[in-house]
């Protein structure tokens, strides 16, 4: 796996931190069916497949898993609402995310459903490790819950008016007989084992929230209901079916055969990353490794959490009715621009602002001025003044150090799981290589060596930002591989390698081709 906190390379080292290939197992949250897939879900989803595109151009064995949450009482009601079988309501939902995600470029390896028996085998394997070890027992719960967060919160946790603090809806007053996950007796067991693996979640920030509610004290969960009926029934005590989030975290384990498939599962378990907004950090950074622990399972490597998309400071959701459709931003910036933005608008980790003119900026400024402007340039100076034949760069140019020092901060940023600084890295290259043009405009001279050497380097420059934003935006940097004249597909290249200065062979045609993002007007 990758090594963190490698050293800088020293001058004149071959590049590239060392990387072992293997086997990178990324999941997103499942979503979940009672909404449409908004620009919020596809935030987390366009991050873990830019970092699992990633993962392959080292050369891993990725296996990228999304997929949909089915059960409980959200899905339930909203059923109800539609006048549809619980199932029937699902079936009609789950294909709208894969649509989505086919329509934004996600490369997924596995889409879960978790009606789907594999998960059903899955959950009842760990439901019944827990209970064998007698970290499942029975009580009566009384609290204050909300359907939309499937949750229930403490008095202080609520709002004046007993609101929710996420949704600001009142909750419901719940009393009943569950099934309890003796989550209080896990404490000292997750902290020393955060305190043994202190990079497990990044960013740091969101790690430390996570050690907080640790800290503070840990309440028993419930982990099943009777008042539901659509749901999986606990082994051994099938009146009750398993409460949302047990059920929910399984698809991780479920994706990889756990309690169906052992050979699969002890190829892919544990997973490399789980990716989650940090609204679902308690129950993915506490409950689920105390689940794991109880039941003998390896925990995860890693966790990646991300903030929240706001639109006007809140979150964007159904059920505050600010959705932004990810698709209708498609059709105005497109399916990379839409990424791009994404991918780098936002520190990872941190809440970002969403707004139109925001995506439109960002679009004009990065790709319009920057690497579309590049390619565009150099395919009509090349057309111009080389007779449409890519020239080869030279071996001692001065953006090959650029090229190098861009190489390592994308690679380290990815490393972390930073998207924005890691395109931030690419683009300098960008910008190194816009200035080198500028400094000796090569438009402006007679064709000859001076020339063929300025386009060559631009040639090898733009092909090595390529391929370090082909995880960003794919779609384009295919594009602009073939306008250049290389062959075969960006996703075949192996990092770190394929990124070493003087890759670009020179003797190739050249094509300009329309513009790779024309400028939006702005009012
Ligand atoms: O919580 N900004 O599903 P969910 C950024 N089924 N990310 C956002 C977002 C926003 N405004 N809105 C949603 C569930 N997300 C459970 C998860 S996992 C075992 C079960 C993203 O449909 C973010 O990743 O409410 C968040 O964690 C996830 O969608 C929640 O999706
Ligand atoms: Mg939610």
């Amino acid at each position: 796996m990758t090594l963190r906190s490698e050293p800088a390379a020293p001058p004149g080292a071959r590049i590239g931190s060392v990387h072992h290939v293997g086997r990178f197992y990324v999941t997103t949250p499942i979503y979940y069916v009672n909404a449409e897939p908004h620009l919020g879900h596809a935030y987390t989803t366009i991050i873990g497949d830019a970092l699992c595109r990633w993962h392959r151009l080292l050369g891993d064995d990725v296996k990228y898993l999304t997929g949909t949450d089915e059960h409980g009482l959200k899905i339930q009601q909203a059923a109800d609402a539609a006048g549809l079988h619980p199932q029937e309501f699902a079936d009609s939902i789950a294909p709208k995310f894969a649509e989505a995600w086919d329509r934004l470029d996600i490369a997924y390896d596995d889409f879960i459903r978790t009606t789907e028996p594999r998960h059903a085998a899955a959950v009842t394997e760990l439901l019944q490790r827990c209970y064998d070890a007698g970290d499942i027992e029975l009580g009566t719960y009384r609290g204050k819950y909300c359907v939309s967060c499937e949750e229930y919160y403490s008095a202080e946790e609520l709002l004046e008016g007993d609101l929710c603090p996420v949704h600001k809806r009142v909750v419901d007053d719940v009393e009943e007989e569950n099934y309890f996950f003796r989550l209080s007796r896990f404490q000292d067991r997750l902290l020393d084992w955060y305190t043994a693996h202190p990079d497990a979640m990044v960013p740091e920030f969101r790690g430390n929230e996570a050690l907080g509610l640790i800290k503070s004290g840990l309440r028993d969960f419930s982990v099943s209901r009777t008042s539901l009926k659509w749901g999986i029934p606990l082994p051994w005590d099938p009146d009750h079916v398993t409460y949302v989030w047990f059920d929910a975290l399984t698809n991780y384990l479920a994706a990889v055969g756990f309690g169906s498939n052992q050979a699969e599962y002890r190829d892919w378990w544990p997973v490399d990353y789980h990716l989650i907004g940090k609204d679902i950090l308690r129950q993915h950074c506490v409950y689920w490794p105390a689940m794991l622990m109880s039941a003998g399972v390896d925990l995860p490597k890693n966790w990646a959490i991300g903030g929240w998309l706001l639109v006007d400071g809140e979150k964007m959701a159904k059920s505050t009715g600010n959705v932004v459709t990810p698709l209708d931003l498609v059709d105005t910036v497109g399916v990379d621009g839409f990424r791009y933005y994404v991918l780098a608008n936002t520190a990872y980790g941190h809440d970002g602002d969403f707004s139109y003119d925001g995506i439109v900026a960002r679009y004009n400024s990065d790709l319009a001025n920057n690497l579309g402007n590049l390619a565009a340039r150099v395919a009509t100076v090349v057309a111009k003044k080389c007779g449409g034949i890519g020239p080869a760069p030279a071996a001692d140019s001065p953006l090959a150090e650029h090229a190098a020092a861009a190489y390592e901060a994308t690679a380290a940023a990815w490393d972390i799981v930073a998207p924005s600084r890691a395109l931030e890295a690419t683009w300098s290259l960008i910008r190194a290589t816009n200035s080198h043009l500028e400094t000796h405009e090569p438009w402006k001279l007679e064709p000859g060596p001076e020339v063929d050497a300025v386009l060559g380097d631009a040639l090898e420059a733009l092909r090595i930002v390529t391929l370090l934003a082909s995880p960003a935006v794919p779609g384009t940097a295919q594009t602009i591989w073939e306008r250049i004249g290389l062959d075969g597909a960006v996703t075949d290249q192996r990092l770190p390698d394929a990124a070493a200065w003087g890759g670009y062979p020179g003797g190739r045609p050249v094509e300009k081709g329309a513009p790779l993002f024309p400028r939006i007007s702005t009012p």
